[in-house]
């Protein structure tokens, strides 16, 4: 609400402090794993195009919206929906908008941490040597071996959260912000060195064709909603965790200025690991639709063969992990922010609670891996339905319930007191949120569904 200027949890010490954050919750696993497996799956250029453009239509706007709900709320999504509601006059149902984007968060980091884990292993893997001189089946025999080991797989799992919660337990400025001051730099430097890397020794032009020209006719009502789900995937929409990041604002902040340098840096380090990815994978004849494992199988493959290939595979996977780590934090924040301010807990206890919780889930999501891989539920393992219920679903919903909030319930002038842009840019942002992004969000889904 206006009268409070900050958040019990704290407050970021600057601007950059946030942009950091927001960028490295935004920059993970989502654009270095995810990004390239399913650009692959979904045939390449058309499905990169109708991503950007989702990115660029419902993204920056609903990004910019849930910022500022965040910071005028100051609180945990459920509360800031809460108070936002009252104060908006509208149905204080809206709140139950926090609590699905809480479970969201919830659902997600199960299955993400699982995927950190494989890059912590990675780590492990690339220190003994294991891809010096491996050719493609040894690569992916070693992939396939992870794959079969439950054990393995719970025991990075176990670290990756432990790990996790460690940070949030230190809060927002300890924790989450020193966390990501160095790595992001690093990881962009450490991409490009690997694009050069794909110019020289990759199929480039074939890599570039298939990214960027787009074939319509490869794309169906299903690659449309990955990739919009993935473009709120991607920026860490939908769910409260940019919201509750937001809360967390000093109130001076140019919140669209925010939001437009976040969502240039997370589309150019996807289109960089794309850029990456793709000349070694045609390169190699791999398969581009491998699926979730096709980075574990491409780049070991250059780092095995390239000069100063074992310390630069060290230095990718450990920036992997650190980038799944920004991201990983914020996913589990708008949990442990709620458990602080309603259950009357220390926010170490909320950590080990929600933590707890989390790390149960992903045991079940190492076994779709392996002993459980063939129980399925709508036709998807563990695996694949999280990823489906939360990106595809949950996410984009949860946007569209953020835009129509934001566009039709809120007072208009406070949100053009928490904005502060130009009358065009206002009215642009408006636009797009109050008609473009919920009619988008509401077409897909129908299609989906079947009944369009
Ligand atoms: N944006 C992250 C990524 O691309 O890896 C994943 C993510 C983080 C999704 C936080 C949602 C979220 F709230």
């Amino acid at each position: 609400m206006t009268d409070k200027t900050q958040s019990i949890h704290g407050q970021w010490s600057s601007r950059f402090a946030f942009i950091l954050a927001a960028t490295g919750s935004a920059v993970g696993l989502g654009n270095i794993w995810k990004f390239p497996y399913i650009t692959g799956e979904n045939g390449g250029g058309a499905f990169v195009m109708v991503y950007l453009l989702c990115v660029a239509a419902l993204g920056i706007p609903i990004m910019i919206a849930e910022i500022m709900l965040g910071r005028r709320g100051r609180q945990s999504p459920i509360n800031t929906m809460q108070s936002l509601s009252k104060e908006a006059g509208a149905d204080p149902r809206w709140h139950y908008l926090g609590w699905c984007g809480m479970i969201a968060g919830f659902l997600i980091l199960a299955y993400y941490s699982v995927i950190a884990g494989w890059s912590m292993a990675y780590i492990v893997k690339d220190f003994f040597g294991g891809f010096i001189n491996s050719n493609a089946d040894e690569i992916q025999r070693l992939f396939e071996n992870l794959m079969a080991s439950p054990l393995q797989q719970i025991f990075w799992h176990t670290v990756f959260m432990i790990i996790t919660m460690q940070l949030v337990m230190r809060g927002v400025q300890n924790g989450l912000e020193k966390a990501v001051r160095f790595l992001m730099p690093a990881l962009f430097v450490i991409l490009i060195l690997l694009v050069a890397y794909a110019m020289s020794s990759g199929a480039y032009d074939q890599g570039m064709t298939f990214l960027f020209n787009p074939d319509f006719s490869k794309i169906d009502a299903d690659a449309v909603l990955t990739a919009m789900g993935h473009a709120f995937f991607t920026l860490s929409l939908g769910m409260g965790a940019i919201m509750v990041y937001g809360s967390y604002l000093p109130s001076h902040v140019s919140i669209a200025k925010t939001t437009f340098f976040i969502a240039g840096a997370d589309t150019i380090v996807a289109l960089l690991a794309g850029i990456a990815i793709f000349p070694l994978v045609f390169a190699n004849n791999l398969e581009a639709a491998a699926g979730p494992g096709l980075i574990f199988q491409t780049l070991p493959l250059a780092f095995g063969h390239m000069t100063g290939g074992w310390l630069f595979g060290l230095l990718f996977f450990i920036l992997l992990f650190f980038a799944a780590l920004s991201s990983s934090i914020s996913l589990i924040e708008p949990a442990v922010a709620w458990l602080v301010e309603n259950k009357n807990i220390e926010r170490h206890q909320a950590c080990v609670w929600a933590g707890s919780a989390c790390w149960a889930l992903g045991i079940g999501v190492v076994f779709s891996f392996n002993i459980w891989s063939d129980l399925k539920f709508f036709d998807k393992n563990l695996f694949e339905l999280l990823d489906y219920l939360t990106a595809n679903l949950m996410l984009p919903l949860g946007g569209m319930a953020i835009a129509i909030f934001a566009g039709w319930m809120m007072k208009q002038s406070h949100a053009e007191q928490e904005l502060e842009i130009p009358a065009k840019g206002f009215q642009a942002w408006q636009f797009l949120i109050k008609y473009v992004s919920p009619a988008a969000v509401f077409l897909v889904s129908l299609h989906v569904v079947g009944v369009l």
